[in-house]
């Protein structure tokens, strides 16, 4: 199941939402031995994902999403949007869900080729709440979440069955469970043509909280990593960031970024690595401003504010 949520971006949101909601009920059999019922909690979550099956009026929520993407986010581009739904269709209908492989979604991807300006592109690994404010502060970053595909299929569900209607709305196996799973292959392909398309100075986002800030099992440690290109990649930035109040387990010189960043010199990538970025610093300070580091930091700012007054 660890293996499962590493993978699925979207189960990351899912169970950090299943953990916050169960929070609540935790507090109040606060005398139960927490760990226990933490582990119950996960394993009955892990156990509901798997027998979700296709996100109901997935045509509906694709479909909608594709338009709003060609006619709010980037009016530019010019896509016949059910034509994009035909291909999907064509990959994933009435096949096994089981049996989805990238080559499948080849010809939906061909058809919608998206460049964009260089020195934009965010990677991220097991901080998603993170980069979301980090995005939504400076603007022009630019995740596979914003690209046509990561904006249409993002947090959806979907597997196929031979029989009507060709999607399986009952249940969809887990991840783990198949090599070619339809849900699976479409991040697949999806991430590897973002990672493509990277150049300029790239920004990569780990989590220094964690034991394996970098995993070589996820997304960007087995797809994405794999497919920047040197020749266009000028620098890589990775910024690590801990949680305010701890725990500090990786840094640039400590854990799994060190392997990371020997990845990266073998293959010719130049790169930067910090773990005190002041802006994210700054954001994690706004989500909690009662944590001690950030009134030491806000005191200090006050003092130099009082001090221009004077002048
Ligand atoms: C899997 O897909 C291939 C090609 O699409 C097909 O030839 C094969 O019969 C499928 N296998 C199963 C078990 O559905
Ligand atoms: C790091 O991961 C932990 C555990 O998943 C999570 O609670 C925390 O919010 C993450 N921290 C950051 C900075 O993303
Ligand atoms: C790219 O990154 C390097 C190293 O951090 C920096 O010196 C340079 O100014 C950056 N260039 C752009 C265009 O952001």
């Amino acid at each position: 199941m660890h293996k499962h949520t590493s993978l699925l971006r979207s189960g990351e949101a899912v169970q950090t939402l299943t953990i916050t909601t169960s929070w609540k009920t935790l507090q109040t059999f606060a005398t139960t031995n927490l760990t226990i019922w933490l582990t119950m909690l996960l394993l009955c979550s892990g156990q509901l994902r798997a027998q979700l099956g296709t996100t109901p009026n997935i045509k509906h929520i694709v479909v909608g999403r594709c338009y709003s993407y060609i006619t709010l986010v980037n009016p530019s581009l010019r896509f016949d949007c059910e034509e994009i739904w035909r291909q999907f269709e064509e990959a994933v209908l009435r096949q096994s869900s089981c049996n989805v492989t990238v080559e499948n979604y080849h010809l939906m991807f061909y058809s919608i080729p998206q460049t964009r300006p260089c020195d934009k592109f965010l990677f991220w690994s097991k901080t998603r709440t993170l980069m979301q404010s980090y995005k939504a502060a400076v603007r022009h970053f630019w995740t596979l979440e914003d690209t046509l595909v990561g904006f249409m299929f993002n947090d959806l569900i979907w597997c196929g069955q031979e029989e009507q209607p060709g999607f399986d709305f009952s249940s969809c196996p887990a991840w783990s469970a198949c090599r070619n799973h339809a849900v699976y292959s479409l991040w697949l392909q999806a991430s590897q043509t973002f990672a493509e398309m990277a150049c300029g100075n790239i920004t990569v986002l780990l989590n220094g909280s964690i034991v394996n800030a970098f995993d070589r099992k996820s997304m960007l440690g087995s797809v994405e990593l794999d497919n920047l290109n040197p020749q266009r990649v000028n620098y890589v930035n990775i910024k690590v960031v801990a949680d305010l109040q701890g725990p500090f387990i990786e840094s640039c010189s400590q854990g799994s970024i060190v392997d990371l960043i020997q990845i990266l010199q073998s293959r010719g990538f130049r790169w930067t690595c910090t773990h005190n970025d002041q802006t994210l610093m700054i954001l994690q300070c706004v989500q909690s401003p009662k944590q001690s580091i950030c009134q030491t930091y806000a005191n200090s700012l006050s003092h130099r504010q009082s001090h221009i007054h004077q002048v």
